[in-house]
């Protein structure tokens, strides 16, 4: 009997090849699992055609819901953004997939799993490392970083085998999407000058074509997790994809990105996620609420460091599981609403509250309501300032000449 590989299938050229490929130069019996991330696509015709290349099982599985439950919302309330711009929808949806490769080499006793990834990008990494983390011994193999094709080689070796591969016009692009933001690169694009253009979005308007008239939307969080637009609860799917059109619809979160891949290379992406934006600067203006400014701070320090490690493929770590149980413990009272405002590309937070709310009104406000005591900042301003009055006094006033000099580099701190 031969052994078995299960294959990430995603019924495009590259992978559409592999199953063959694997076959043929490796001997395996492939199994091909095609993920449903949300991103949209002809689920049946892809596992029909994993059958008529050779596949001897096409598995097709919904991962949305762990995807946005587990991966999505969890990088949300850690408030990972990569290099300022990227919300990682391609680096979190990898090591699902992962997982549920493993989950499947596991059930039909497959000894491999594969992937479609070239050897210059970071999902080869992102791949590789998670199944090392989750089973390290299942082998790895790379179709595409190990034949090195090119696309129009991959045509030729398909049809001089009659493997019925889906021949499409050459996208200029490659994209990769799912439910939280699409990313697009190549062609084109790999010009840093170059103006992405307008026709490589599908799921944002341009803002010359956003409505005139802003829209509100008030997004209810529970522990750091999004539960309902505009006072309806949903499940987080079905939130998102709402997200997604009514933001897009305004133009919000498209990025234009020339980033640092993991493998050393400067290379441009353009992102749309409009959900995700919308979400990110909802749950930001929550904290604002509920989080004191230690924790702030700490949460702040600790967001690229999150952001870097899920970009880096290691999301299956020790590190991340630590980092992880801070930021679930910092969401304990991150729970209300927050009123964002959608118009011509920009989502803004205009109104926020929460039961858990460290914001007092009679402590705030200027007005009659006061109820802060002013004779207490007179104290506690002497003694916050009494070790600066003494060193002044002793030290930089003690020899009758003025210390602090504008316009000095060393403020005349030794005059
Ligand atoms: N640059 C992004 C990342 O490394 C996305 C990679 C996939 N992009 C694509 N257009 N296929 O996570």
């Amino acid at each position: 009997m031969a052994k078995k590989v299960v294959l990430a299938y995603s019924g495009g050229l590259d992978t559409s090849v592999a199953i063959r490929w694997l076959k043929e130069e490796r001997g395996y019996d492939v199994i091909a699992l095609t993920i449903d991330l949300g991103n949209e696509k002809d689920l049946q015709t892809v596992e029909k055609r994993a059958y008529e290349i050779g596949a001897i099982k096409a598995i097709v599985r919904d991962g949305k819901q762990p995807f946005i439950d587990y991966f999505a919302f969890p990088a949300l309330m850690a408030g990972a953004v990569y290099e300022g711009q990227y919300l990682l929808a391609t680096a979190i949806g990898r090591p699902l997939i992962a997982k549920m490769l493993v989950d499947v080499a596991r059930e039909e006793g497959a000894s491999a799993i594969a992937h479609g990834c070239t050897g210059k990008g970071n999902d080869q990494v992102r791949f590789d490392v998670s199944t090392q983390a989750l089973a390290p011994d299942l082998e790895i193999v790379a179709p595409v970083r190990e034949h090195r094709m090119s696309r129009e080689e991959q045509i030729e070796w398909a049809e001089a085998r009659g493997v019925p591969v889906p021949v499409t016009k050459a996208s200029s692009y490659s994209t990769d999407e799912n439910l939280w933001g699409r990313s697009m690169e190549a062609g084109v694009l790999e010009d840093p000058w170059a103006s992405p253009p307008e026709e490589i979005y599908m799921w944002t308007r341009s803002v010359a074509d956003a409505p005139d008239t802003p829209r509100d939307v008030e997004i209810g969080f529970s522990h750091g997790r999004p539960v309902s637009l505009d006072g309806h609860e949903m499940d987080g799917v079905t939130l998102t994809q709402t997200l997604n059109e009514w933001a897009g619809e305004h133009g919000i979160g498209r990025t234009d990105l020339v980033e640092d891949r993991l493998i050393g290379i400067k290379s441009r992406e353009i992102y749309e996620a409009p959900a995700a934006w919308t979400l990110h600067t909802a749950h930001e203006a929550l904290e604002q609420l509920t989080l004191s400014k230690p924790q702030l701070r700490t949460k702040n320090s600790l967001r690229q460091e999150y952001a870097d490690l899920i970009y880096n493929g290691l999301w299956f770590t020790a590190h991340h599981q630590d980092l992880a149980a801070y930021v679930h413990s910092t969401q304990r009272h991150v729970t209300g609403t927050v009123r964002v405002r959608m118009h011509k590309g920009q989502v803004v937070a205009t109104g926020k509250k929460s039961p858990r709310s460290l914001y007092s009104y009679q402590l705030a406000t200027y007005d009659r309501g006061d109820e802060y005591d002013h004779d207490s900042a007179l104290g506690f301003i002497k003694i916050w300032g009494l070790p600066v009055a003494q060193q002044a006094k002793k030290q930089l006033l003690a020899d009758g000449e003025a210390p602090f000099q504008l316009g000095t580099s060393d403020a005349g701190a030794d005059a």
